[in-house]
C-alpha cells in the first residue's frame, strides 16, 4: 500500500490550472485500490502571502468544495485543515532545529519570493519548507504529487528527514518521493503565461457560465484574419482546448485552424473560444453544480467533512509525534 500526500494553500480559488495540473491527478491516484491518500489544506502555508482572514476563510472551503465537487472519495480517504492539527507546528519546530540554514538560503522558490517581495519578506516564507517537510513526515507519506516547481522541497524533506533518522538511529520518518507529472505542469493562462492566481490569467471553472464566457474571450490570440489558416500550435484557445476534448474533437478544431476557407464565413478564434467554453461547461456539469452546492450558505456538509477528516489526520499525527517526542527526550 503507498500513502499519498499532497497539500494545496489556501490563497486563491483552484483554477483550471491546479485543476488539471494537480487536484485530479491526486484523485486519480487515490482512487487506485492500493492507495490510501491524504489530501490537505495548506492554510498555514497560505500566511506567508495572504493576510486577510475572510480571504481565507472562503478560499479554504473552495478547496475543499473543489476537491469533494470531483468525487475525492473520504471515506477511504482523509482530507483536512493543516491548521486544525497542531502536530503539523509542532513537528516544524523539531525540523527546524535540525535544518540547515544554507539550505533555507538557497531554495529557488525563498530566493525568488524574497527578491519579489524583498523588505517585506518574513521568516514563515525562509521557513516555509520545515513546515512543508513537516506535513508530509506527520503522516509516513511514500509518494508526493506536485508540480515540478516543487520538486526542491521534496528533496529537502528528505534530507531533513535522513539528518533525524540518522541522529537517532532509527526510522523515525519515512523518506518520500515526489510524483511529477512532466506533461501536464504548464497549463498555460489566458495571456499565454502559466496559469497562476498571481499572474491573474487564470480561469475559474466555477464562475457563473456568462461570466466564465467572459474570461475565455479575453485569451489573447494573433491577429490573423477569419478566413487565413491559423498556427494550432502557437495558439493558447487551441492549446486549452486539447487539454479538454477528445482525439476527435481535437482534430476538427486543427482541421478548422488550417483549413477556415472550408467553412461558410471561415473560422476565427471566436468561434474557437465559444467551442472551449461550450466544452468546459459540457466537462463540467456536474462538479460545477456539486461546487455551488457545498458552498451554498447553510450547507452544513463542508465543515462536516472537515471535522471529520480533522479527527482521522489527528490520529495519524500523533502516532508520529509520539515516536518524535520519544527520542528527542520530550516524553
Ligand atoms: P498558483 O500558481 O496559481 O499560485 P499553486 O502554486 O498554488 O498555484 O499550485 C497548486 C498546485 O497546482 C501545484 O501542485 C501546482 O504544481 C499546480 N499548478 C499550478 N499552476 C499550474 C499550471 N499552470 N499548470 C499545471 N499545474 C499547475
Ligand atoms: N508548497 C505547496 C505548493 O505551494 C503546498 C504544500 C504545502 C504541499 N505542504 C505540502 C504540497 C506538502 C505537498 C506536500 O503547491
Amino acid at each position: 500500500m503507498s500513502r499519498i500526500l499532497t497539500g494545496i494553500q489556501s490563497s486563491g480559488r483552484p483554477h483550471l490550472g491546479n485543476i488539471l495540473g494537480a487536484i485530479l491527478p491526486a484523485i486519480e491516484l487515490s482512487q487506485q485500490a492500493d492507495n490510501d491518500s491524504f489530501l490537505f489544506i495548506a492554510d498555514l502555508h497560505s500566511l506567508t502571502t495572504l493576510k486577510e482572514g475572510e480571504a481565507r476563510r472562503e478560499f479554504v472551503r473552495a478547496i475543499a468544495a473543489t476537491w469533494l465537487a470531483f468525487g475525492f472519495d473520504t471515506i477511504r480517504n482523509t482530507m483536512w485543515r493543516q491548521s486544525r492539527v497542531p502536530e503539523h507546528t509542532e513537528l516544524a519546530w523539531y525540523l527546524n532545529c535540525f535544518t540547515p540554514m544554507p539550505m533555507l538560503q538557497n531554495a529557488t522558490s525563498f530566493k525568488d519570493k524574497s527578491e519579489k517581495l524583498a523588505a517585506a519578506v518574513n521568516a514563515g516564507l525562509f521557513t516555509y519548507p520545515v513546515l512543508q517537510a513537516a506535513d508530509i513526515l506527520l503522516y509516513d507519506a511514500n509518494l508526493v504529487p506536485v508540480g515540478k516547481d516543487q520538486r526542491q522541497h521534496i528533496e529537502m524533506t528528505r534530507d531533513i528527514a535522513s539528518t533525524v533518522n540518522r541522529q537517532y538511529g532509527e526510522e523515525i520518518f519515512v523518506l518520500p518521493e515526489a510524483r511529477i507529472d512532466e506533461r501536464i505542469m504548464t497549463i498555460p493562462g489566458i495571456d499565454g503565461a502559466k496559469m497562476s492566481k498571481s499572474y491573474n490569467n487564470y480561469i475559474d471553472i466555477f464562475l457563473p457560465a456568462n461570466e466564465l464566457y467572459k474570461v475565455v474571450k479575453k485569451i489573447v490570440s494573433d491577429s490573423t484574419p477569419i478566413d487565413q489558416p491559423k498556427n494550432p500550435a502557437t495558439d493558447i484557445t487551441f492549446q486549452l482546448y486539447a487539454l479538454l476534448a477528445t482525439d476527435g474533437q481535437v482534430s476538427t478544431m486543427r482541421q478548422n485552424y488550417e483549413a477556415p476557407e472550408q467553412r461558410a464565413g471561415g473560422y476565427g478564434y471566436g468561434h474557437a473560444k465559444k467551442e472551449l467554453y461550450e466544452l468546459l461547461i459540457e466537462r463540467f456539469t456536474t462538479p460545477r453544480e456539486r461546487f455551488d452546492e457545498l458552498m451554498a450558505e447553510g450547507n452544513p456538509e463542508l465543515e462536516r467533512e472537515l471535522r471529520a477528516g480533522e479527527e482521522k489526520a489527528q490520529a495519524v499525527a500523533s502516532e508520529t509525534i509520539s515516536r518524535v517526542r520519544r527520542v528527542m527526550g520530550f516524553s
